[in-house]
């Protein structure tokens, strides 16, 4: 039997060996400090009925938008996956956010090519698709950047900004585009009845 429950100073070195042998993007234990001191109470752990941790989900805010929770990592040992560990740990976080931090959303990137965590996110989370970072990873693949939103009004906000964005955008292409049109040089004829035309040039 497995439970999931909030992330314990002493959980740091388990989480630090799940990550490494579930993940390619690793930090130091200093980081792991300053990420559960800094924001102690959005991290959770799996763990199972001897004690060991065999999951867990690293959550912040984002340093530079109060509003946005981030995932920072999120990993379950081989032996414990399909179980629905991974979503449990996701939807402790996503509560702990909102009701910790009162963010308006969470955003996370995931390897184009990780299809396990994908289809989380994405089918069983519902999360979006916001862009796709080009090379965001040290050995340059792709990132999908992705984002949940956990109050339905901010998302509206948001689905309304994007439309008005997506018309300015397209009015700013049509008037670049007559702009460049009227602005084509002509072809001046300098042939008057069969004979050439004195044209003034103008230094
Ligand atoms: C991705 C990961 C965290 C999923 O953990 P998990 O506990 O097995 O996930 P869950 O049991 O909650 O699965 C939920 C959904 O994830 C998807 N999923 C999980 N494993 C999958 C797999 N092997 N293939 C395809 N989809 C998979 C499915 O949509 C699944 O829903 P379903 O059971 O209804 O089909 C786990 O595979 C893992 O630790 N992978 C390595 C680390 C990693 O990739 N972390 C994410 C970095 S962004």
């Amino acid at each position: 039997m497995v439970s999931i429950r909030p992330c314990q100073i002493g959980d740091l070195m388990s989480m630090q060996n799940a990550n490494l042998t579930c993940l390619p993007e690793n930090y130091q234990m200093k980081y792991y400090l300053y990420h559960f001191l800094t924001w102690p109470q959005t991290s959770f752990v799996a763990e199972d009925d001897k004690g060991n941790v065999v999951g867990y989900v690293l959550a912040k805010i984002d340093e530079n938008e109060p509003k946005r929770g981030h995932i920072t990592s999120l990993a379950v040992l081989r032996s414990q996956r399909k179980l629905g560990i991974a979503t449990k740990l996701m939807k402790q976080a996503e509560v702990a956010l909102l009701e910790v931090y009162d963010a308006d959303c969470v955003s996370l990137h995931v390897r184009k090519s990780n299809r396990a965590a994908f289809s989380l996110y994405h089918e069983v989370l519902k999360f979006k698709i916001d862009e796709i970072e080009k090379e965001y990873y040290g050995d340059k693949e792709d990132a999908y950047s992705m984002v949940l939103y956990l109050k339905p009004e901010v998302e509206e906000e948001k689905e309304r900004e994007k439309q008005l964005e997506k018309i300015n955008k397209a009015a700013k292409e049509s008037i670049e585009a007559a702009k460049r049109a009227n602005e084509e040089p002509k072809p001046v004829s300098n042939v008057i009845h069969g004979k050439k035309k004195n044209v003034k040039k103008i230094e």
